[in-house]
């Protein structure tokens, strides 16, 4: 369980931070940055392991204050080649309060604007992976806010360096159990270092053990030793600079154009009929939680989407046009299973709060798609893309005429219901929507019944229909009506200012699965380079920005920001694992 409140930092006579929790200090009092330089960074021969290298891991156990991943990006951003990457991975249980670590990171004027950077971006109290972005020195960090094993556990990176930084041994065991140790050699690339200011004959053997050799080099200030470790293997290349081909231009190609870009990848985003065309065109769509799924598994992959999502969408100009949401109760048992939302560490404190009419969604938002998808494009062509080929070049988009409309190594299926046709046998099923839009009224917020009321730009949408197996995107008359009877039983005072006011329709095809998640991936027997963002449902504008950023990480062989059972959840290839194992049983 994440603690509300942040835990408690002491400060010596030097003003050096303190844990109250463990009784250790979180880096050397006489000279921390300097500690870290000498013991992590020249620990695992940093900058030398990463020249020539257009990706590069670093894994870290204990985040702290954030010294030492700040030191790290400080060296990175002086010497990284033109292009490259930098993936940071911590781990922390026990977040500190953003205050506390901007006094700890402050003696160091030298860094101010890394760990600037860094505190703007500070993780949220809240259980689950937080990605920091620091697109300007081609840097992303994903703190995982959990227990040291667990995170390892749901980390599906591989680090080519590792700062070992759990307090002491004596002081904290947890931290340098054996299976940890192993897990942290399982989750490295060939040759991975792996540095640390202890040189306990137990952290040795047990590094040992798993597979790395172990040396103890001449210490820091007061400490004798330190220790340096190094698994045996060359790191793989990488795949520099692959052609990415994103087809379908609504919010999962658009987060997939945004996230590829950031990993210094280069797009061309396709669509038959330009941004927007599909189900991703209307006025306001929400962004939220996904209620009906409670606390189980996939509440996670919700929560962690939407505050990706949120990070994302504020600094994306003109994107946000409402903050908040009030969820009405609709069922007998929405009491109770609010009750535990609000009570639940996925979210912050305060995200999720108990209101006279069921729950009220602080975090949830609605955004303007089309602010989101002109600032997340980039390079788009117009194109229908018929079918797809692949031969020893990588592969090719033909048109109808068979006509070669672009050429990729990396191919990102965006294209709703048409990613079924484009790969044959993803298990994609239509559901037609239509909400209905009123101009001229101001109305503020977003409220939530079973149906919705969002506000637009000029006014405000409610609805929306669901019509299974449906794919006529025609307006219908009978579906307003639908949408205001929804509305007339929650709002009876809206519904009749509405009662004679002309309707515009957003209608849309949305693509849904069997269990109701997303398909974000590898599609599965395609060959490599083939992958698949869709099946986003009613959700695509929760889901998609985090999604994105797991196809793309997964297409360039970089760590995802996605925890693996999440991973799991929307692996395209689940349903085959699912039949097959039924078959067994
Ligand atoms: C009425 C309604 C209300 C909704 N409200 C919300 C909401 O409030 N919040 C929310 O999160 N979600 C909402 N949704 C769902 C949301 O719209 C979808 O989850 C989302 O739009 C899916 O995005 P997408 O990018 O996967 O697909 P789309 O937006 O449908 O984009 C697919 C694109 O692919 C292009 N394309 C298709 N085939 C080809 C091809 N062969 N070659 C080239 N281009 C091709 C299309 O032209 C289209 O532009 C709503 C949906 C509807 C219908
Ligand atoms: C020495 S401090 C890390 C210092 C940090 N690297 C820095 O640069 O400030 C160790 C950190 O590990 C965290 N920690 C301790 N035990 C943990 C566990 N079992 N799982 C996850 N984090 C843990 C502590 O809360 C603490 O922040």
């Amino acid at each position: 369980m994440i603690e509300d409140d942040a835990p408690a930092v002491t400060w010596d006579d030097r003003d050096s931070p303190r844990s109250a929790l463990y009784g250790d200090v979180y880096f050397s009092s006489e000279d921390g940055l300097a500690e870290s330089r000498a013991v992590f960074l020249a620990g695992c021969r940093l900058p030398q392991a990463w020249a020539a290298r257009a990706r590069f891991t670093v894994a870290e156990l204990g985040f702290g204050t954030g010294l030492n991943i700040v030191a790290l990006i400080d060296l990175w951003r002086r010497g990284r080649a033109p292009g490259a990457h930098l993936s940071v991975f911590s781990v922390e249980a026990h977040p500190i309060a953003a205050a506390d670590a901007a006094r700890a990171l402050a003696r160091w004027p030298e860094l101010a604007d890394v760990a600037q950077a860094i505190l703007a971006q500070w993780p949220r109290r809240a259980r689950g992976f937080h990605r920091i972005d620091l697109p300007q020195w081609g840097v992303s960090i994903d703190i995982a806010i959990m227990e040291a094993l667990e995170a390892l556990q749901a980390w599906s990176g591989a680090a080519d360096a590792w700062f070992l930084d759990g307090f002491s041994p004596a002081l904290n065991p947890a931290m340098w159990r054996r299976e940890l140790l192993a897990l942290a050699a399982a989750r490295s690339a060939p040759g991975a270092r792996a540095a640390s200011f202890t040189v306990a004959g137990q952290v040795r053997r047990d590094l040992q053990a798993a597979g790395f050799s172990v040396e103890r080099a001449p210490g820091f200030g007061r400490k004798r030793r330190r220790l340096e470790a190094v698994l045996p293997g060359d790191p793989a290349a990488g795949m520099p600079g692959p052609r990415v081909a994103i087809i379908g231009a609504g919010i999962a190609g658009a987060s997939l154009a945004r996230a590829f870009t950031a990993l210094g990848a280069e797009t061309l985003v396709i669509d038959a009929a330009g941004a927007g065309a599909g189900a991703s065109g209307g006025p306001a769509a929400l962004a939220a939680a996904r209620l009906d799924a409670g606390l189980a598994a996939n509440a996670g992959l919700f929560a962690q989407g939407l505050a990706r999502a949120r990070d994302l969408y504020a600094s994306t100009p003109g994107a946000i046009l409402a903050r908040g949401a009030e969820q009405s109760r609709v069922g007998p048992k929405d009491a109770a299973r609010f009750a535990a939302i609000a009570g639940s560490d996925l979210f912050e404190p305060g995200a999720m709060a108990l209101s006279p009419a069921g729950l009220r969604m602080e975090t949830a938002l609605v955004v303007e798609p089309a602010s989101v998808l002109r600032a997340w494009l980039g390079e788009m062509r117009r194109g229908a893309v018929e079918r797809l080929e692949r031969d020893e070049t990588g592969w090719r988009l033909l048109d109808g005429a068979g006509a070669t409309i672009a050429r990729a190594d990396v191919v990102c299926l965006a294209a709703g219901m048409d990613c079924a046709r484009l790969a044959p046998g993803l298990p994609l099923h239509p559901v037609r929507g239509q909400a209905s839009i009123a101009d001229g009224l101001a109305w503020r917020e977003a409220k939530l019944f079973g149906a919705y009321v969002l506000p637009t730009r000029t006014g405000l949408l409610f609805g929306a229909t669901h019509d299974r197996d449906d794919t006529d995107i025609a307006p219908r008359e009978a579906d307003h009506v639908r949408n205001r009877q929804a509305l007339a039983a929650a709002l009876p005072e809206l519904a009749a200012e509405l009662a004679d006011k002309p309707l515009g329709a957003w209608t849309g095809i949305r693509a849904t699965t069997r269990d109701y998640l997303p398909l974000a991936g590898a599609v599965p027997g395609a060959g490599p380079g083939l992958f698949v963002l869709g099946g986003l449902g009613s959700r695509g504008f929760t889901l998609a920005p985090l999604l994105a950023e797991h196809v793309a990480a997964t297409a360039l062989a970089v760590p995802s920001p996605l925890p693996r059972p999440l991973a799991e959840l929307v692996d395209p290839a689940r349903f085959e694992r699912r039949a097959r194992r039924r078959g067994r049983a």
